[in-house]
């Protein structure tokens, strides 16, 4: 798996030109809408320079790989966001996986922060899911843009017109279908060219186990071909166009619409396409802006930032992968790069592309590449790494905590240990630390977005900091901002709790969004405010 690409392009490219070669992407969706089934329709139609981590998060898939934790292997889950990376048209495309069903968690909203674009996939029989809405909203806060994918038009679903009612309506954002089924859902026979009005027919394969052949025809040749179902596409595709919802790339960029594909990744159907659409529209790696509002060249020296880190693989040697982010310049492996929060060396021998079983020392990467670095035991979530003159990113943001529960030391004469260790849980942040004089700080909050957190939480604090933990859960659901003059009011108020959080958020926590609008009702200036992310 020796850098295919290297040997492509000869030795170290220059980083502007690898960055304008690179798209970096996510998959949001809400579990059993097929994430799993369309990445391995993507590496199926790209070229797999790296199978990372697997990308699947169920049981008894052999393509899970990273095994690292008990708690892991039990459930057949991955906790880590693993990177596939694969080439398509000279392309290298990064799917940074985004954990969902149980393994759910703060790491799956950070991925957002090292992608460039995202991919929404829908089921076409279910519309717009919990999940994809969450996620959706936070990359709606940080301006990436959506590719739609309405898969599984292969059974039957939705009306299509109807979903692209639902995606405005909820999304907020215009679809503009790149592509328009031909055949209603369950009768999937291809789809419109909306740009060249051709028609791609479909041929389904056993099983949809390989590259499904592409049949393209003149729109004659088509009406000929599918009649009825040929001129209801057609005119619903006119409708489309009368309505405006045609394809513009600044729009799209700019987070105003979002190009919509009709696919059945299970057969294969419409990846090719998918694929072409993220080589041609989603944007390439571009210069990230520091602290002090600078943009950073990608030409100029290597820098990068931690989005991810993920402990215990090895917990005799408490070993530590950092998956970071490339923002700029070229990483060679070995190189010694300064931790811009220490001012202190790290050296990065133990660079790996591949994560879990199949790892493999990556020698070079560029801008928009997700590297894994051993040994990063140092390192914290949002580190700036960097070479030649000094550059910090801003903080990664915290998001909306939805579970809530009480820690307390099982060995109160191991105070310490339990302190030491919530303290790096929360530098990590494995989990965030809610606080309050009322609580004290034997007995903090831990809040956590999946509940699958508070497992690593626990899980850690025994095997590695000798402290094991009783968590009691709270009855609460919403987190939201508020301030200190209205402190004294809400915790007065049944049912709600002020705590403080390390980053200084004042935050209320509250059973449901109920008892939110309740209190807004009898206290119209009260302040509390949702916390998408931070
Ligand atoms: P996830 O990672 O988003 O959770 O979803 P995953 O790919 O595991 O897909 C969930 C189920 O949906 C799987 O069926 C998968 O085969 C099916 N699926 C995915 N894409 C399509 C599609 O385009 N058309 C149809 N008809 N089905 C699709 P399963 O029965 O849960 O699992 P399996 O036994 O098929 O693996």
């Amino acid at each position: 798996m020796q850098h295919v690409l290297e040997q492509q392009a000869g030795a170290a490219d220059e980083p502007v030109g690898a960055a304008a070669r690179r798209r970096t992407f996510a998959v949001i969706s809400h579990p059993d809408a097929g994430k799993s089934t369309l990445t391995e329709a993507l590496a199926l139609h790209a070229r797999a320079i790296t199978k990372a981590g697997h990308v699947h998060g169920k049981a008894g898939r052999n393509a899970t790989v990273s095994d690292w934790m008990e708690m892991e292997q039990a459930r057949g889950i991955s906790i880590s966001s693993a990177v596939l990376q694969l080439t398509y048209r000279d392309t290298v495309l990064n799917l940074v996986d985004t954990p969902g069903h149980a393994d759910f968690s703060e790491d799956t909203y950070r991925v957002l922060t090292a992608v460039d674009a995202a991919i929404m996939l829908v089921d076409a029989s279910k519309g717009l899911e919990v999940q994809t809405m969450k996620l959706f909203a936070v990359c709606k806060h940080r301006g990436i843009p959506i590719i739609t994918v309405i898969n599984k038009w292969d059974r039957p679903g939705k009306d299509p017109l109807e979903l692209m009612d639902e995606i405005a309506e909820r999304t907020g954002l215009t679809p503009t279908p790149l592509s328009w089924p031909v055949g209603i859902a369950g009768d999937f026979r291809g789809v419109v060219e909306r740009d060249s009005g051709e028609y791609v027919a479909f041929t389904p394969t056993a099983g949809g186990a390989q590259i499904a052949p592409e049949e393209r025809m003149s729109p004659g040749a088509a009406a000929a071909r599918e009649g009825d179902a040929w001129t209801v596409a057609r005119e619903e595709s006119q409708l489309l166009a009368a309505s405006g919802a045609e394809h513009d790339q600044e729009m799209f960029l700019g987070g105003i619409s979002t190009p919509v594909l009709f696919a059945a990744a299970v057969r294969n159907f419409g990846v090719r396409r998918l694929l072409d659409a993220l080589v041609e529209l989603a944007p390439a790696p571009s210069p990230r802006t520091d602290r002090q509002g600078e943009a950073r060249p990608l030409d100029a020296p290597f820098s990068a930032f931690v989005f991810k880190l993920q402990a215990g693989m090895d917990t005799a040697h408490r070993d530590r992968l950092a998956y970071i982010r490339i923002c700029s310049g070229v990483f060679e492996r070995g190189m010694v790069v300064t931790t811009a929060r220490t001012g202190r060396p790290f050296a990065t021998k133990y660079a790996q592309q591949a994560f879990g079983r199949d790892r493999s020392l990556v020698e070079v990467a560029y801008p928009g590449d997700v590297v894994g670095l051993v040994n990063a035991s140092n390192l914290r979530i949002g580190d700036t790494l960097h070479a030649g003159p000094p550059v910090q990113f801003p903080a990664l943001p915290t998001f909306a905590p939805e579970h809530f529960a009480v820690a307390r030391g099982v060995d109160t004469g191991r105070y310490k240990q339990f302190r030491r260790g919530i303290t790096q849980l929360e530098a990590e942040g494995v989990v965030q630390v809610l606080r309050s004089d009322l609580r004290g700080e034997q007995a903090p909050v831990l809040a956590a977005v999946g509940p699958m957190q508070f497992e690593v939480a626990e899980g850690r604090m025994r095997a590695e900091f000798g402290a094991p933990i009783h968590l009691e859960p709270l009855g609460y659901g919403v987190a939201r901002r508020t301030t200190p003059a209205w402190a004294p009011t809400l915790s007065a108020e049944w049912g709600v709790e002020v705590v403080l959080r390390e980053d200084g958020e004042l935050l209320a926590l509250l059973p449901d969004q109920w008892r939110v609008r309740s209190i807004q009702r009898n206290h119209p200036d009260v302040v509390l405010e949702p916390l998408v992310a931070t």
